[in-house]
């Protein structure tokens, strides 16, 4: 058997405005336009990714929350429709999705040899969240990939950021002593946004450009930093200041993708390539390949 590897890294956010701007025909909602940046960055992180030749994407998120432990999706095929609970009017999407059991099994099995709480998830009525459809969505449309989605434990809600870090890091060793030993080529999507502050009202129409900015310049400057960390190859500061990036820029890594997806890699010391940075709804968003030498 070959020996499998991690092919690409990415930061794949989950906002399902970018599949309602995008009009793929599984969603029900019909929008004009709109987050063209972020969406072209989608276009650019595909234009990366699929010279690749990969077997699997591998998706940690933010919205499947589970309270204990370290979940995993663990049947063949997962059909049904995801309504996004807070976006109702934007996501309405009819999805139809394949799960490399084989995969997450083996993910699961090593995460809990490291001392991690973990299970499989077998019902067959389990509705997959937004986050993981939304990130998959918009980096192989085409669905013709299996992938294997990991929840996030919520581990900085219940402990601390610094408990969600050494999960997070058990998490991504993990995922990739799998992938060498299962001689999978993969892709790993972590799902997060950046900086999550975000506006509580909606304008009349969702697309319109006019209302859409940074929420506040402190935010900013945190994406910012932690983009540049990102382009100067330094992987592991991005690790070390997770716990002010979380707690000041009120991030959504922490739900540990980011961290997950740093020790995946190996705490990556060439630089990411950013192929878009936006906002949705006020929160910051990159788009963002690490492709491994
Ligand atoms: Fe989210």
């Amino acid at each position: 058997m070959s020996t499998g590897a991690i092919v690409a890294g990415c930061l794949a956010p989950h906002p399902p405005h970018l599949v309602y701007a995008s009009n793929p025909p599984q969603n029900e909602p019909r929008a004009e336009c709109g987050w063209e940046e972020l969406r072209w960055g989608y276009e650019r992180l595909r234009a990366v990714l699929d010279p690749l030749d990969y077997d699997v994407l591998v998706v940690h998120t933010p919205h499947w929350q589970t309270y204990v432990g370290t979940h995993f999706l663990g049947l063949p095929n997962f059909k049904s429709l995801s309504v996004d609970p807070i976006f109702p009017n934007l996501f309405r999407f009819h999805y139809d999705l394949n799960v490399d059991v084989e995969l997450a099994e083996a993910i699961c099995g090593r995460a809990a040899q490291a001392g991690l709480v973990t299970t499989m998830m077998r019902n067959p009525d389990f509705r997959v969240d937004y986050g993981t459809i939304v990130s998959c969505q918009m980096t192989r449309p085409a669905w013709d990939k299996p992938i294997v989605c990991i929840s996030s434990a919520r581990t900085a809600a219940w402990y601390s950021v610094e408990v969600m870090q050494e999960q997070a890091l058990a998490l991504g060793r993990a995922t990739r002593e799998a992938i060498e030993a299962t001689g999978r080529r993969a892709v790993l999507l972590a799902s997060n946004s950046l900086s999550h502050r975000h506006f509580t009202s909606e304008g009349d129409v969702p697309e319109d450009m006019s209302r859409e900015h940074i929420y506040n310049h402190g935010q900013y400057l945190w994406d910012m930093r932690v983009l540049e960390h990102v382009r100067q190859g330094r992987g592991r500061e991005i690790v070390d200041e997770m716990p002010e990036f979380v707690s000041q820029a009120i991030s959504e890594a922490d739900a540990g993708s980011m961290t997950w997806l740093m020790a995946a890699l190996g705490m990556p010391d060439y630089p990411g390539q950013v192929h878009a940075y936006g906002t949705v709804i006020g929160t910051g968003n990159a788009v963002v390949s690490w492709v491994p030498a």
